[in-house]
């Protein structure tokens, strides 16, 4: 199409959809990464936190509240943190109403459910470490359970997986722990900056108003710790004339709502 030959790299951006298709179905829940998949999209992107007693789970929000009833079921536990309840009482929620009616009954997944939805479906995976500095040692657990499900694994060739988060520590810590793992700083760091990411990030993932031509040839100009130039994925780009933009600009990847929007955005198929 006239927007993918455009791009400087003259190829079409990765459309990511973000916290799943989360246009059409509850964020971070396993429809809306079925409802990705339904629409043909590969890319998916996530949220990890951590339970009172220790386990991951996908969210986005610190709190429960806004995604969940938990202010009904657990009513005087404001602010309702994810940090402050067990996964036992997570799993009495609801995360699918507050969305529409034909979702009650989602759950807020576990990591390793969300995982098992991801492989059923054949999807690679834009995994965010949400709010890490809330939860010391999330890197080595968040990887240790990510090689449990066999998502670390060489063999494991036809799923992508990206670990990203808007704290930079936390993505040194990853890729110190497994440097084979491919990683992403969400933010724009100055150009003056970018070398220093790029000894431990594969990606530079900045918001889509901070996308300029200039920007994008400085991250590309880099190798990250792969021996590979940077990539750049914008977010989150839901109107089809900012997804023309940045296209053209040559970004790699697109993180969206709206993943059919964006893809007819570009012509893609
Ligand atoms: O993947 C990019 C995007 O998710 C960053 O912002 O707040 O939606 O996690 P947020
Ligand atoms: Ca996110």
């Amino acid at each position: 199409t006239t927007v993918a030959q455009a791009a400087p790299s003259g190829r079409t951006p990765v459309t990511v959809a973000h916290r799943g298709a989360s246009s059409y179905a509850p964020e971070n829940t396993l429809a809306s990464i079925d409802a990705a998949d339904r629409r043909g999209f590969e890319w998916v992107e996530n949220d990890v936190q951590r339970t009172k007693d220790g386990e991951l789970v996908i969210l986005h929000d610190n709190s429960l509240a806004r995604t969940t009833n938990v202010e009904q079921v657990f009513p005087g536990r404001s602010p309702w943190n994810v940090a402050d309840f067990t996964l036992k009482e997570i799993e009495k929620l609801d995360a699918g109403s507050w969305f529409g009616p034909k979702f009650r009954g989602e759950r807020v997944p576990t990591l390793e459910d969300y995982m098992d939805e991801v492989e059923n479906n054949d999807q690679s995976l834009l995994m965010e470490l949400k709010s890490p500095e809330l939860y010391p040692g999330i890197e080595r657990q968040t990887l240790a359970e990510l090689r449990r499900a066999g998502w670390l694994d060489k063999t494991h060739v036809k799923r992508h997986l990206i670990i990203q988060s808007f704290n930079a520590d936390a993505i040194k810590t990853v890729h110190r722990l497994r440097p084979d793992v491919k990683t992403g700083f969400l933010g724009n760091p100055s150009v003056a900056d970018l070398p220093k990411f790029a000894k431990y990030c594969d990606q530079i993932n900045p918001v889509h108003t901070a996308v300029t031509p200039e920007y994008v040839a400085a991250v590309h100009g880099l190798k990250g710790p792969h021996s590979r130039p940077l990539d750049l994925y914008t977010w989150t780009v839901d109107d089809p004339a900012t997804a023309v933009k940045v296209a053209a600009l040559g970004v790699d990847g697109i993180i969206t709502n709206k993943p059919d929007v964006v893809r007819d955005a570009l012509g893609g198929s």
